[in-house]
């Protein structure tokens, strides 16, 4: 060994016996991982703050003699009604808006595709996952957007993360509603690009935000919503569109729960506000709601549609969308289109449960009354009150705590469908009705 060598061997050795950092006080137990010692909370799962907040929120629930009211098992086909646990509930926690998710013409579809097709594409579209009814369906997409072209991705949550994640970077603007997805968080997050809220729907503040931070970034993007799933509102987009252009910023809107539910055809929020396609730079939506299947996708440019399709992270590096959940997907967006009476009862029970909720003095917010209603009870323990109340009723609705909400409007919020009927909602909002008057002396 050269004297080098030794030298190196040496100070290696040494290296090796001194801890690198501080050892823990007394109240900290560590224990001893190679060289350094580590605090013992940091290599146990039940120490990590996700569970310690998940046990609290049990303890919580717990004390208050209420039943968990996550992962309900519901036994057959969410829709206006469910059976979970072995009890026929009227149901109002799924998005199954135009009740397509259990039509048998749409569960034929997949039936076909699997048939045809097998359970799996088997590799990613780019290299042989690539089926006939990819193209079918998003070509039938992007005819519903008239626009150019779009791509489906095997999540919806997935489709944000990359699109967001890849088209943005570290010299670009993200500027998007307090109130946007956690998918859409996650996809700025990754892109690396400076990210700033706005507040909900408030276009003046996301116009003076241009003003101050535009010259300073590259790309910038703006994301919304079509229709803000926990408030049942919907942004003003042709002045989002006026401000996006002044700005030389891209405009994008998620429209998870708005294809399907918005204009008088289900064509989302371009329909309800009569906007041209092409004002909106990029598109996206899910396959999981209206469409009553599983998946997201983007619609827009030839060009966009383009580079995501061969540089999306999360469409190049995973499978191919399986054919059974494309094919049920396209069948419902056919569907929608030669059904259009679907749309407008929803329009209807959605008004309705509306007006109905209002005239017994609930608090439901912004909503305007499509498809997606709150009603804001102000208290996490008191949502999950009368939501455990309702379920013993047979009434299935999902309370929105916090932190989901800040705890000043923890809510219930109701999924509308078009098959639900006046006398399901005259008989909900009165149990409700009750059993707030019971809970708040
Ligand atoms: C606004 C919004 N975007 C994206 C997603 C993710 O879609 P998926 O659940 O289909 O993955 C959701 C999920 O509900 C959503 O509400």
């Amino acid at each position: 060994m050269s004297r080098r060598d030794e030298l190196k061997a040496q100070l290696l050795a040494k290296a090796r016996q001194r801890p690198r950092q501080a050892p823990p006080g007394p109240a900290e137990p560590a224990r001893a991982i190679g060289p350094s010692r580590v605090a013992e909370r940091l290599t146990r799962f039940d120490a990590h703050p996700g569970f310690q907040q998940i046990a609290m929120m049990r303890e919580g629930a717990r004390r208050l003699g209420l039943t968990d009211p996550f992962f309900k098992v519901h036994e057959g086909i969410a829709g206006a009604t469910s059976r979970i646990d072995g009890r026929e509930c009227l149901n109002f926690a799924s998005y199954n808006y135009l009740g397509l998710s259990g039509d048998p013409r749409v569960s034929q579809a997949a039936c076909d595709a699997v048939a045809r097709y097998g359970t799996s594409v088997s590799a990613s579209r780019v290299v042989s996952g690539e089926r006939p009814i990819h193209g079918e369906l998003e070509r039938a997409i992007a005819e519903a957007y008239a626009v150019e072209d779009a791509v489906a991705f095997v999540s919806g949550h997935a489709t944000n993360v990359s699109t967001l994640g890849y088209l943005m970077g570290p010299k670009d603007l993200i500027l998007h509603d307090e109130y946007i997805h956690n998918s859409s968080l996650v996809g700025a997050q990754l892109s690396g690009a400076k990210r700033i809220p706005f507040a909900h729907n408030d276009t003046d503040a996301l116009d003076a935000l241009l003003t101050r931070h535009r010259g300073q970034f590259e790309r910038v993007l703006v994301v919304i919503e079509g229709l803000y799933s926990m408030d049942g509102d919907v942004p003003d987009l042709p002045r989002f569109i006026d401000i996006k252009r002044r700005h030389q910023a891209w405009l994008m809107v998620d429209e998870a729960h708005s294809f399907g539910v918005l204009g008088e055809r289900g064509l989302g929020l371009r329909e309800h506000f009569a906007v041209p396609p092409d004002d909106v730079d990029i598109w996206m939506g899910t396959l999981s709601k209206s469409l009553a299947g599983c998946g997201g996708y983007i619609a827009g440019s030839r060009e966009l549609v383009e580079t995501l399709r061969y540089l999306a992270p999360g469409f190049l590096y995973s499978v191919g969308l399986p054919a059974q959940v494309a094919a049920p997907s396209l069948a419902a967006l056919a569907l929608m289109q030669q059904e259009p009476e679907r749309v407008q009862r929803l329009h209807a029970i959605s008004r309705y449960f509306l007006e109905q909720a209002r005239a017994r003095g609930f608090d439901t917010g912004h909503s305007i009354g499509a498809a997606v209603v709150p009603v804001i009870v102000g208290s996490s323990p008191l949502a999950a009150r009368l939501s455990h109340e309702l379920f013993e009723q047979g009434i299935n609705v999902q309370p929105i705590l916090h932190p989901a909400v800040p705890e000043k409007s923890a809510r219930l919020r109701f999924f509308l469908s078009c098959e639900h009927t006046r006398e399901q909602i005259d008989r909900t909002l009165d149990a409700l009705a009750t059993a707030m008057a019971t809970a708040i002396p």
